[in-house]
């Protein structure tokens, strides 16, 4: 059940759907997402009947929301990796969904996928289940990073998934990478910017390595058998980044994204940024609908025996006050290139902006315009800017 509060505003704030696969054929060392190999998976789950699972979860949020929300605007297939299960598995899913909310005219839906579980027959079958958006796990093009990193696919793989998933007729394709690898050298950075960017995607991600606790990774940087990643470096990369894909014709509209187009944007992503609504479906997953935030229990075998057995799977949930949700939405707003309104800020906050201008953190511009928005330097030091914000 949702209070009414949270239900009362839910009508007229975008509504999303995010569904998560929590499978992998191996771990990559620097990941601590909430995925499974088959060994780590034991018994009283199957890939196989995976997508069933999931149904019982959306009949159960279409009793919760009862025609409350919105079409559904987007869905993001994550994980894991999604694409370990057959396209016509996913399609029964985003079946369900259009049968029990509706899909609104034109909505994006996303899978992650990895280059190597990916065949221009897959792409074709994703296409024909309804997918427009394909976000493929590309990380880099050096043989040497891939291995530190774990990846399973042989260099320039990604590239060609992105030419067929082009060939299927995809408009809109994503190349996730990651930087500061342990060895990675400039070069090595500016080599997979310079190939992501010729594969023709309309969209890159490029994510600073997170060295999380409890990964192989961790252990190895607490050991000392590899370097952890250097603030300083990690800077660099991203400046190297950001001049490439603008070079090369994208555009940030998120600090660690960027796009061709507007239409090229991941509309998901947005609406999580923007402070709209979504039901995460599956093991782990997290969902929002209006003051109210909520996760499902993370491992796939207690997941399914609850929804199988018409219980909820939430394990927990809270409530944001007005701090909360203030905090946020200047934490995920100012990240945006649209920038966050001044508006939203009380006055108080006018002499640290022009502080922030004054240091080159924010556009001047912008600013006599109403508008925070970060200049690279500010995309740089964003954790800081936020924390003077909110001071
Ligand atoms: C969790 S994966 C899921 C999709 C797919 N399995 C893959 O690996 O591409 C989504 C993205 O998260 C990013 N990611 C995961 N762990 C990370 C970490 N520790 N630091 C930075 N990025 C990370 C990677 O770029 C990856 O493409
Ligand atoms: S990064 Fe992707 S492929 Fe690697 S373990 Fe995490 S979810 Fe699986």
């Amino acid at each position: 059940m949702l209070p009414r509060t949270a239900l009362e505003s839910a009508g007229t704030t975008p509504f999303g759907v995010y569904v998560h696969v929590p499978f992998c054929r191996t771990r990559c060392g620097y990941c601590d997402f909430n995925t499974y190999t088959a060994t780590e998976l034991g018994a009283g789950v199957s890939q196989g009947g995976y997508a069933d699972t999931l149904l019982h979860e959306v009949r159960l949020a279409a009793d919760v929301l009862g025609g409350r929300v919105p079409e559904v605007s987007t869905v993001f297939f994550g994980g894991g990796t999604p694409t370990l299960l057959p396209a016509e598995h996913l399609g029964v899913v985003i079946a369900e969904i259009r049968e029990r909310f509706g899909l609104a005219a034109g909505a994006e839906i996303t899978t992650e996928a990895n280059p190597e579980t990916v065949t221009p027959g897959y792409f074709a079958r994703l296409r024909e289940v309804g997918f427009t958006r394909v976000s493929i796990g590309m990380q880099s093009a050096v043989p040497r990073v891939l291995e530190v990193l774990d990846r399973q696919h042989r260099p320039g793989r990604p590239e060609e998934a992105v030419a067929e998933a082009r060939a299927a007729g995809f408009e809109h394709v994503n190349l996730d990478l990651i930087y500061g690898a342990p060895h990675e050298t400039d070069a090595d950075w500016q080599a997979s910017l310079d190939a992501a960017v010729a594969a023709g995607p309309d969209h890159i991600s490029a994510y600073a390595l997170v060295v999380e606790e409890g990964t192989a990774l961790a252990r190895q940087v607490a050991r000392g058998i590899v370097p952890p990643p250097d603030d300083d470096v990690l800077a660099d990369r991203y400046v190297m980044a950001d001049e490439t894909l603008t070079a090369a014709g994208f555009e940030w509209y998120e600090v660690s994204n960027w796009a061709t187009s507007e239409a090229g944007r991941c509309q998901h992503n947005e609406l999580y940024w923007r402070d709209a609504n979504w039901w995460g479906f599956g093991p782990g997953a997290h969902s929002h609908v209006g003051e109210i935030r909520w996760w499902n229990v993370k491992h796939p075998a207690r997941y399914a025996a609850l929804v199988e057995s018409g219980a909820s799977p939430a394990a927990g949930r809270e409530t944001l006050d007005e701090r909360a949700r203030f905090t946020e939405r200047v934490m995920l707003g100012v990240r945006l290139r649209e920038g966050l309104s001044l508006d939203d800020l009380p006055e108080s906050a006018e002499t640290v902006t022009r502080q922030l201008a004054g240091w080159g953190l924010v556009e001047h511009p912008a600013l006599s315009s109403g508008r925070i928005v970060l200049t690279q330097r500010g995309r740089l030091m964003a954790d800081a800017v936020v924390r003077e914000l909110l001071n």
